[in-house]
């Protein structure tokens, strides 16, 4: 089976790492507004401030292993020259997307995803009435997109969350939020109605696990809050779906799962037993978003660490009755898991998790990410044999220290990582038969990264000229990979040299 002739190609975006205004248009801050940046050697920080006057921060961010924030801390931004906080001018996509979109245009997309900044639209996240100027600025986005033939997908909520629902109650802990978040996704969806038709319910909704604070706005992540942040979530989503399917039928609601193939190292059945127990950890979100119901080891799981479901009456029912429409992924390389690490080096990358080691097979990036010219087409099949759904790879790129020269970027090593993948991705449709709804590259435009809150790990096919400070022209010029990837649309996949 060929790509189908309506694939959706294009690039992916994320507001909280490429947005910025985040001072202007009557927005309110969110839970990224108040983290600071990293690298690959120093952790992201959330600062706060206590009543008694103290201030700090403390690194509730990726790849820590911290989960609160210190009793009475409550999340704000600190003035003055001690922190930087990238998210406030990131890319400025919010002054540059005509440009932008006129780019990515001319590279040939068929689609953009971007994700609305929910406290640019309800700026306290359970406001009575949206900000006008929020909605207006999304609304000149899209009709932006819809000029060139682009057709939008939109993540209603993506590593960010309305900084005060964090502060009140305690992220996405409290029921309080799902209702929020419906009222926020209904105005979305009427507001928008004609312009966007492909909703994302939660980014990588799995990593609340690894990053409780960051996903779902949780000040305090212990198991137990987690759990209940999860079922919330999974809760909004189903009430979102139901929203859409009964008053915007036009509407296709999918979820987003961060998904890497995870290998046991050696043939040893114990490593074959961590690395299946380590997919279930990632396919527990969606086989509750696409089977509606809690798998059964979860369940087990549960049991054993005495954590609870804070389901009320009829709410198990509405998991079932409202699963996702399609679902989508990420998916940037692979993990190897063993119980024989000892001498290994440690994995690193997107989504590493405990027991995980390097692969001798692979290459990686600086920031020690995997490229594994297979994942794409395992990622897919493990969802197709699982659900039967309709697939979407919206998220899959190569981070780099680009050098930038006379006006452009040479950089082979993506357009590599893009080759093998796309090809990875076609087996999938081609060989095994699985129809694919689409292919977004991560990051088309350059912007701030998520894990380390740098600009110096670019995985855009756009350099934009800005350095780790926000500091630059804000200059956007084209990369090799930006011809690479307009050939490969053109031929919708075929020309792949
Ligand atoms: C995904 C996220 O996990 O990976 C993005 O959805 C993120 O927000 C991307 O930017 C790449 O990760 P990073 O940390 O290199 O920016």
């Amino acid at each position: 089976m060929a790509l189908a002739k309506d694939f959706l190609w294009g690039g992916a975006t994320a507001a909280n790492q490429y947005e910025g205004g985040v001072f202007e248009g009557g927005a309110g801050l969110s839970t990224a507004d108040v983290m600071t940046n990293g690298s690959h050697t120093v952790r992201r920080q959330v600062t706060w401030k206590k009543a008694d006057g103290t201030e700090g921060s403390t690194p509730l961010c990726f790849g820590s292993a911290e989960r609160n924030l210190p009793e009475g801390a409550v999340p704000c931004i600190i003035e003055g020259d001690k922190y930087y906080y990238p998210s406030h001018i990131a890319s400025d996509f919010y002054h540059h997307y005509k440009e932008d979109i006129k780019l990515c245009a001319e590279e040939g997309f068929k689609c953009f995803r971007l994700s609305i900044k929910w406290s640019r639209i309800y700026p306290n996240g359970d406001d009575a009435e949206p900000n006008e100027e929020g909605l207006q600025f999304y609304e000149n986005v899209f009709d932006e997109c819809h000029k060139y033939g682009i057709e939008p997908l939109v993540t209603l909520l993506h590593y960010e969350n309305p900084l005060s629902l964090a502060a009140r109650f305690n992220g996405w802990d409290s029921r309080h939020l799902v209702d929020a978040y419906v009222k926020y996704a209904s105005t979305c969806f009427k507001r928008f109605q004609g312009k966007v038709k492909y909703y994302l319910t939660f980014n990588e909704i799995n990593c609340i696990e690894e990053c409780p604070y960051v996903t779902a706005g949780l000040i305090h992540g212990n198991p137990q809050n987690v759990a209940n942040a999860a079922f919330h979530q999974f809760l909004a989503s189903a009430l979102t779906v139901k929203e859409a399917h009964e008053h915007f039928p036009e509407l296709r609601i999918g979820m987003m799962l961060a998904y890497g193939p995870v290998y046991g190292f050696t043939s040893d059945p114990a490593d074959q037993l961590l690395a299946k127990q380590a997919e279930n950890k990632i396919l527990f979100y969606s086989d509750v978003q696409m089977l509606g119901t809690y798998p059964s080891y979860k369940l087990a799981e549960y049991a054993r660490n005495g954590i609870t479901i804070p389901a009320q009456p009829g709410d198990m029912e509405t998991l079932a009755k409202y699963p996702c429409d399609f679902l989508s992924f990420s998916c940037y390389g692979s993990h190897v898991v063993t119980i024989h690490g000892e001498d290994q080096k440690a994995g690193e990358g997107n989504g590493a998790m405990a027991q995980t080691v390097a692969n001798p097979y692979l290459d990686t990036n600086a920031w020690g990410w995997a490229t594994d010219p297979q994942c794409l087409r395992i990622a897919v099949n493990t969802f197709y044999n699982r659900y039967r759904c309709d697939i979407w790879c919206v998220e899959n790129g190569i981070g780099w220290n680009d050098e930038f020269a006379d006006g452009t970027v040479h950089d082979s090593y993506r357009i590599d990582y893009m080759r093998a993948n796309i090809q990875s991705l076609k087996d999938a449709a081609e060989i095994d038969g699985i129809p694919v709804m689409g292919y977004l590259y991560w990051g088309c435009v350059d912007m701030v990264s998520n894990g380390e809150g740098e600009m110096a790990k670019r995985y855009g096919q756009i350099y934009v000229d800005a350095d780790n400070y926000g500091k630059g022209s804000m200059k956007r010029s084209t990369k090799d990979s930006y011809y690479w990837y307009q050939k490969c649309i053109r031929s919708n996949g075929e020309d792949l040299k």
